[in-house]
């Protein structure tokens, strides 16, 4: 192919790409299978990659991901950035029409939005084409985060129709979808990671996550509420937002009663009233509805105060509480032996669900709001997806109780806890006795980051533990088909899936077992980079304290953690086990495949588009011959990878540190050179 079919092909596929996208994302009407349009896709990244001058920054591609940013730029708006005056008063939005009335002359139309609760966003468009994306910030310069808004799909990179400004800007509330949030969640769960509290938090820490990539796979999704332009070709701002709908943007629309236009109070009043009820039935969060005058001329005349247009207001709903009667408290007991104090609620309904559990945190709440067993409590919830309790109707309060005692032994084991100075909760440590933490230990050990051991979940790890077929991880590898088969839903299929699946977590390498372990603070990352420098168990064990503390971000936390786990025999007998079963405890030989050792320990930041290869396949070489890939440049990188088009502000950060910049020939040499020697 020459570059001319090259360019009229990649232009087919491009319209085409966006034209299926907008039909999924936007008009909720795919029009293609996905099967299909991974295959569109897939050709258009085969096309980039070998005629990457013709790679447009708005390529449908550009939705996967990939870049990693290594600080967001500071952008100043164009317009600022305004916040809305608020109220949870109903009262107050009837001052707030009288003043607008009073100040205006003749018929006034409002238009009333749903408040998202997530986070601001303001995208420029010039000649219809996506060139920046920039959080709200202070208000007057926010941060460009470009290459993560063009991973949302229902965003468009290239605008359709006609009639849109030379040059203009579209705000709207980026936001995590329920579903979405709830995927991420689970799996997080299955990983025995944290969980995420709150979809709009989430949203806004994806939306400055530096991989592009992860965002891209978290599904965020985007609305769009206001258009600004020296000059716009509608007189309203309904009109500009229908019309926005028509270049492609993802609107509200009136059919689901996502925004409306009414001509008095009791039109805003009948609207609020409606979401205040249907709320919890959407598939986002949203914290109040947003009420705004619709004519531009009128918005004008009505102007501005210091911080917010006097056009459009918001009436927040309340974060809705309740009370109900606290039955009983208990203690749950994690992974790490952590207690968590819960409360057992009479089951109530609040917000959409019925609730019958609330997180206590810890002693120190419990004592702060002196919350007793047998109290009435209110319980909330705000934008956090676990209720919560808040606080105690002392006119309702047994006047022979008595302030609640927490507990001082573990309620699965018995063993006496401990709570470390500065730490807010109670630990069990019986880590090698107790239920919970020794079930806890097997499930972190197959999960997906870790063994990831197909065909076993939390619930066979339950249902093993129950029939007493496991106690450590180390007896993962003796269960046979016999033992298997008599237990409940374990037909032959799934028992030969299960054998398998532990069968083929042998393979998993050295740095993946390590993590499996469970060492406590010996996450994935600290995992990986001990795994490349010590490279075998046998050396990681005979390391001392000062040898640990050698190697990059091991602290004296982490060292310490080492030490005492490999110090207990307990330890080191599931260890020898896991070696006899024949899992893999030395870093596999990278020279066997074409790789060599040549770049080892070296760090390399990569950046702008190569050549022969991929960003990714770039990196995998790096690792390949023993080097590193960090993100962002520092004085400790050894050397920077250039590309074509690296970003200025990279060339300039490596120039000013002194950081040598390689070309992708100059990078070939060196590692061919020990291929060949
Ligand atoms: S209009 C000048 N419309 O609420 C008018 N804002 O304090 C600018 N928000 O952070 C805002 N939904 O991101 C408008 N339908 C909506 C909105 C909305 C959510 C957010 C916005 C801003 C905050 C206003």
């Amino acid at each position: 192919m020459n570059i001319d079919q090259a360019k009229s092909r990649i232009d087919v596929l491009t319209a085409e790409l966006n034209a299926h996208n907008h039909a999924y994302y936007v008009l909720n009407k795919p029009s293609i299978s996905d099967y299909e349009f991974d295959a569109m896709l897939r050709e258009l990244q085969d096309l980039e990659i070998a005629f990457p001058e013709m790679a447009a920054a708005n390529s449908p591609t550009k939705r996967v991901g990939g870049d990693i940013t290594d600080k967001f730029e500071k952008v100043k708006h164009r317009f600022p950035m305004l916040s809305l005056s608020n109220t949870y008063s109903q009262e107050e939005i009837i001052d707030w029409e009288n003043r607008v009335k009073k100040s205006i002359q003749g018929e006034i139309e409002y238009v009333l939005e749903l408040k998202y609760d997530g986070v601001a966003i303001s995208m420029t468009y010039e000649d219809g084409i996506l060139v920046r994306a920039v959080t709200r910030g202070d208000g007057d310069v926010g941060e460009d985060v470009t290459t993560n808004v063009r991973t949302i799909r229902s965003v468009p990179l290239k605008l359709h129709g006609t009639g849109y400004p030379q040059s203009f800007d579209i705000r709207g509330e980026i936001y995590f979808p329920h579903a979405e949030f709830e995927r991420l969640n689970a799996q997080r769960a299955d990983d025995g990671e944290e969980l995420y509290a709150n979809p709009r938090n989430t949203a806004s820490g994806t939306l400055k996550n530096q991989d592009s990539k992860l965002v891209a796979s978290r599904g965020l999704n985007c609305y769009l509420y206001f258009v600004y332009a020296e000059q716009l070709p509608f007189s309203n701002h309904f009109d500009s937002l229908t019309h926005a709908a028509e270049w492609g943007f993802r609107v509200p629309k009136a059919s689901d009663r996502y925004i409306e236009r009414v001509n008095d109070v009791d039109g805003i009043m009948s609207f609020i009233a409606y979401w205040d009820k249907h709320r919890h039935d959407l598939p986002f969060d949203i914290d109040g509805i947003v009420i705004k005058v619709n004519r531009y001329d009128q918005q004008r005349q009505l102007g501005m105060t210091a911080k917010s247009p006097r056009w459009a207001t918001s009436f927040k709903f309340k974060a809705e509480k309740v009370l109900t009667r606290l039955n009983e408290i208990t203690y749950q007991v994690g992974r790490t032996g952590a207690i968590t104090p819960v409360a057992n609620l009479e089951p109530v309904f609040l917000a959409g669900t019925t609730v019958r559990r609330a997180s206590l945190h810890n002693a120190d709440q419990i004592e702060k709001l002196d919350i007793r067993e047998g109290d009435y409590v209110y319980v909330e919830k705000g934008g956090e997806i676990i209720p919560k309790v808040v606080g105690v109707e002392l006119s309702k309060r047994d006047p022979n109780s008595f302030p609640q005692l927490y507990i001082t032994h573990c309620p699965e084991c018995a063993t006496e806890l401990v709570r470390t100075d500065g730490e807010a909760q109670h630990y069990c440590p019986n880590e090698y006795g107790c239920g919970p933490q020794l079930k806890g230990k097997i499930e972190h050990f197959i999960a997906r980051k870790a063994m990831n051991i197909d065909g076993m979940g939390p619930e066979t790890v339950e249902q093993l533990w129950d029939a007493g077929l496991i106690d450590n991880v180390s007896s993962l590898y003796s269960l046979t088909t016999e033992q298997l088969l008599p237990l409940e839903r374990m037909a032959e299929r799934s028992v030969e899936k299960l054998l398998e699946g532990i069968e083929a977590s042998k393979s998993q390498p050295f740095e993946r077992v390590l993590f499996a372990l469970g060492i406590r603070h010996v996450g994935e990352t600290v995992a990986k980079k001990l795994a490349r420098h010590f490279k075998s168990l046998e050396a990681l064990m005979l390391a001392g304290k000062e040898e640990l503390l050698h190697v990059e971000e091991i602290g004296d936390k982490i060292a310490e953690s080492l030490l005492i786990y490999f110090a207990d025999d307990r330890n080191r007998a599931v260890l020898d086990a896991l070696v006899a079963a024949g899992l893999q405890f030395t870093m596999a030989d990278n020279t066997a495949d074409g790789g060599s050792q040549v770049l080892d320990g070296k760090s390399f930041v990569v950046s702008g588009v190569f050549n022969a290869f991929s960003r990714d396949e770039i990196k995998d070489l790096i690792e390949k011959h023993g080097g590193r890939n960090v993100g962002s440049i520092s004085a400790k990188t050894d050397f920077v990878l250039a590309g074509e088009n690296m970003g200025p502000s990279k060339l300039k950060k490596a120039e000013s540190l002194g950081v040598p910049i390689i070309s992708e020939d100059e990078f070939l040499s060196i590692i061919n050179q020990d291929r060949e020697g």
